[in-house]
């Protein structure tokens, strides 16, 4: 009986085994169609892809560090380009500074004047100069303010350039490169020279030439104006040849004049060759002569003539000489 009983119970723990598993994997298998064609010796992986993500190791975020900073580089000592300054009222310096070591991290710079009625600095290290006296500039470290460097500022009061006085050398009025006008210095045209001038247009009529002013006086702006005007046009070394700077030049004297054509079309001209032979008559010279540019400081300029009176222009005339080799005197730029 015991035997049977445990028959049975074998029999439908079979059963319900069989139940359980047989009827699974038939229910695994069904979805094949076509069953795929392997060799039974190849060990398959088939292990849903599902279980296979499942199986994969999870992504683990990275965590949040930041980079390594830099060690820091402490300043240790500043130098100056420059530790004593002497500006004039109203200018400014600055000097170059340098952190040492010169990798330091924080060049940070704070600037102070111990005297800001004598100099002020700001803060990237220009001192301007206020009134005159000595003070001392201090530059810091921001990084490591025990670590300083001190500039000492003289200011001196600022002096207005002198203008030019009038020279006259032997009684002449001189305008040219070594003798300036004032820029004050605003005659109009000379009234004797301008009769002078009329007289001599009136005997160049009478010869059957055409002699009319092309420029006369011209006022300091006006002259300023004109070589400014020539020096971006040609550059200064070449303007300076023939147009004069600011306070140089005989038409601010009211004594000179170009006639007809200023330009290089005139040389040679009836006209031209009229007024060398005879302006002397009437007090005037050829101011800028050919081949006296290292003199005069001038090239040619056979149309500007200057008046110096009927007995003075007659004697250079005579002479053969330009006017400074006439008074012994130069012509030339101070800078
Ligand atoms: N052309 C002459 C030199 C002047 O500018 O005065
Ligand atoms: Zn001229």
């Amino acid at each position: 009986m015991k035997i049977h009983l445990q028959k049975a119970i074998t029999i439908a723990l079979t059963f319900l085994l069989f139940i359980c598993f047989g009827g699974c994997s038939e229910k695994e298998k069904t979805p094949t169609e076509s069953p795929p064609i392997i060799d039974a010796d190849v060990t398959i992986d088939d292990t849903p892809e599902t279980e296979s993500e499942e199986s994969e190791p999870e992504e683990s975020e990275p965590e949040e560090t930041e980079p390594p900073k830099p060690a820091h580089i402490g300043v240790e000592r500043i130098t100056l380009s420059k530790y004593s300054l002497t500006l004039l009222q109203g200018s400014n310096d600055m000097p170059i500074v340098t952190m040492h070591p010169t990798t330091a991290t924080n060049k940070g710079e704070i600037w102070s004047s111990d005297n800001t009625d004598v100099a002020t600095v700001n803060s990237i290290g220009k001192i301007t100069a206020v009134g005159v006296g000595s003070c001392v500039v201090n530059v810091r470290s921001a990084d490591n303010p025990n670590v300083f460097a001190e500039v000492k500022v003289t200011v001196t009061p600022y002096v207005a350039p002198k203008e030019p006085e009038v020279t006259y050398i032997n009684g002449i009025l001189i305008a040219n490169k070594t003798y300036a006008l004032p820029s004050t210095y605003n005659p109009g045209v000379d009234p004797v020279a301008k009769a002078a001038l009329q007289n001599m247009f009136d005997a160049a009529k009478a010869d059957g030439l055409n002699l009319f002013i092309r420029s006369g006086f011209r006022n300091y702006a006006t002259q300023q104006r004109l070589y400014n005007n020539y020096v971006s046009r040609d550059g200064v070394a070449e303007a300076d040849r023939y147009s004069a700077r600011a306070g140089h030049s005989e038409h601010q004297t009211g004594l000179a004049f170009d006639i007809n054509k200023a330009d290089s079309s005139f040389e040679g001209s009836p006209e031209a060759i009229w007024l060398a032979a005879n302006c002397h008559k009437y007090g005037f010279i050829i101011r800028y002569p050919a081949g006296k540019e290292s003199i005069t400081g001038y090239i040619y300029e056979p149309w500007h003539v200057r008046y110096l009176g009927i007995e003075v222009a007659t004697d250079v005339y005579n002479s053969g000489l330009c006017l400074e080799e006439y008074l012994g005197i130069t012509s030339v730029y101070q800078q």
